[in-house]
């Protein structure tokens, strides 16, 4: 028979309650290997990290918050299962929000749901918040058979604004310059912001094959270009036929911001992932540089110097 687990939270409590915290921005962080984790994740990520079994077929999405997420995760659900819903009319990204298409596992985790994953049938498409250095052993290591990882990062001055609006949803007062500040000193969920490109930079170098990593502003100038080569890492390339019939400019027209900011399901409701935030939140403005409308040219110098001397020594840096 098997043997009731010990939710995360009781079991790893005395894990958690010793390390250091911050109250910031409305959460409360822990810094854990590294990185300031929203509290009620750690013990969660300690059982991601320790439990997780990937599939060999298996894709995780990966992002910094407000980095393109939403995007990614409707695109590689498009291309994934474009076989499934050959009349694009019908397909369920029209009725549902990427998020609830695709689980997001710091959360699963976090509320000890894990046991869903399990029933979800193969290939699995999954996303995470969590940095390279602290996803679970079974899929990073070298030793390995892991599984495919994909990661989208975004201008840091982009993502600060991103997640501000994002924040004021649920704080209405919350000051711009307290958040940058937060972003810049790197105390911010999931930050320091720098620590976590480098983490999937790096491994990105390192195995190639197993890290794909993408770039908002990239995806924006060509995105059929990035689906094509997010439909090959996947190991579905479009064929010559479905490349005739217009396949990627599909996938690429059903993700496209104005397309699913301007659906139903994405006007109204909630998400069932994000602690329920209003679906609408997920799509704002879609595009790159409104960062000029939120700071000023000392701020947007102070964030470049923080990240590119953090950068330094890399291709990043450039
Ligand atoms: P802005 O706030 O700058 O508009 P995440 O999905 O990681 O939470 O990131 C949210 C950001 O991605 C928001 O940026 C949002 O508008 C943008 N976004 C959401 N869906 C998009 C899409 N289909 N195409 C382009 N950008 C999108």
């Amino acid at each position: 028979g098997t043997v009731p687990k010990r939710p995360a939270k009781e079991e790893f409590g005395g894990l958690v309650a010793a390390l250091p915290r911050k109250h910031q921005a409305g959460l409360e962080l822990r810094l854990y290997q590294g990185f300031w984790l929203p509290d009620h994740w750690v013990a969660g990520t300690v059982v991601f990290q320790r439990r997780f079994a990937p599939r060999p077929d298996d894709v995780i999405l990966a992002s910094y918050p407000k980095c393109g997420t939403t995007w990614l995760k409707a695109l590689a659900f498009a291309t994934m299962t474009r076989d499934a819903y050959p009349a694009p009319a019908q397909h369920p990204l029209l009725r549902l929000n990427p998020h609830d298409c695709i689980p997001f596992l710091d959360e699963i985790f976090a509320d000890g749901q894990e046991a869903k994953l399990e029933k979800l049938p193969s290939p699995r498409l999954m996303n995470t918040h969590m940095p390279h250095t602290l996803l679970p052993e079974s899929v990073t290591g070298a030793a390995v058979a892991g599984c495919k990882v994909v990661y989208i990062c975004r201008d840091p001055k982009d993502m600060v604004v991103s997640l501000w609006h994002f924040l004021r949803r649920r704080q209405p007062e919350l000051p711009f310059a307290e958040l940058f500040e937060h972003v810049c000193d790197g105390a911010v969920a999931v930050g320091p912001i720098w620590d976590h490109v480098l983490s999937y930079w790096r491994a990105s170098l390192a195995r190639p094959d197993r890290v794909l990593f993408l770039r908002y502003e990239e995806l924006l100038q060509d995105t059929g270009k990035h689906v094509r080569k997010l439909a090959e890492f996947m190991g579905r390339p479009f064929s010559p036929a479905e490349e005739g019939a217009g396949a990627v400019e599909g996938v690429v027209e059903l993700c496209s911001f104005e397309k699913m900011k301007g659906l139903e399901v994405n006007k109204k409701g909630s998400a069932g992932a994000y602690h329920a935030m209003p679906r609408d939140s997920f799509f704002r403005k879609g595009v790159a540089g409104d960062w000029v409308n939120h700071m000023t040219p000392e701020m947007a110098t102070r964030l470049d110097e923080v990240v590119r001397d953090k950068f330094r020594g890399t291709a990043l840096a450039a």
